[in-house]
């Protein structure tokens, strides 16, 4: 689930079995989520600047365009995915679609990106969303386990600005990912963070959440 070889497939066999693209969604599409996602785009943390947001394990979803598209802010829509053949199709897509942002200074772009090499491309406190729809499930459930997504949240938590918020949609158990958010949490050295829980819905039987980890500065 963590490997660029399985998602490249993945992606390449979807697209093949429909003459024209269709966004697949992993679970729930942006009009179950939006209600979580668009009131933290109500403030600009510096009035000139554009709001900053990422969907981190993009895939070939509608979330990120749909962001885009509805945000009443002037916002920046950074889609990025390790697989090249998601990223690509969605290129294709954007460029077929031509979306049109509510906002007119909106950006809206795709690119090929490891999450775990955050750092590279994000200076700390840069970012004032980021949305992870099913990325840190994939993670998680990869060989390695945490580890990997343990990495990620720290550099999702560097990135973030102090009033920046990365929200998590997963089918993991509060039980489980609140333990493990708080805990990682409490082990950044230069900001913590405060996580909080809502309930999504369900899905073929199957509860949703969104966690949602907010940085805030210690000391
Ligand atoms: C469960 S899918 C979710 C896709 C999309 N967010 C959705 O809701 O349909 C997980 C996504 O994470 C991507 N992914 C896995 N490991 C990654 C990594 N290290 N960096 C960036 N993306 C990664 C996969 O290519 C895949 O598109």
């Amino acid at each position: 689930m963590d490997k660029k070889a399985t998602w490249d497939r993945f992606y390449t066999e979807s697209s093949s079995r429909t003459a024209t693209f269709k966004n697949f969604e992993w679970f729930f599409s942006f009009d179950t989520v939006r209600d979580f996602i668009m009131p933290l785009l109500q403030t600009k943390s510096h009035p000139d600047a554009l709001l900053q947001v990422l969907d981190m394990g993009c895939g070939t979803s509608s979330l990120g365009p749909s962001i885009y598209r509805h945000s009443t802010l002037p916002c920046r829509v950074t889609c990025a995915d390790i697989s090249p053949v998601a990223v690509r199709l969605m290129q294709e897509h954007v460029r077929t679609e031509a979306i049109q942002p509510l906002n007119l200074s909106s950006q809206l772009e795709f690119v090929e990106l490891d999450c775990t090499q955050l750092h590279k491309r994000y200076s700390s406190g840069t970012l004032d969303l980021i949305v992870d729809k099913g990325t840190t499930d994939a993670l998680v459930r990869s060989k390695e386990g945490r580890g990997k997504a343990s990495v990620v949240l720290k550099q999702c938590l560097k990135a973030l600005r102090v009033s920046g918020s990365l929200l998590q949609f997963s089918d993991e158990d509060p039980d489980a990912r609140l333990l493990w958010l708080e805990t990682e949490a409490r082990e950044q050295g230069v900001v913590a963070a405060d996580v909080a829980v809502q309930e999504v819905g369900e899905l073929r039987g199957v509860c949703y959440y969104c966690y949602q980890i907010t940085p805030r500065a210690v000391g």
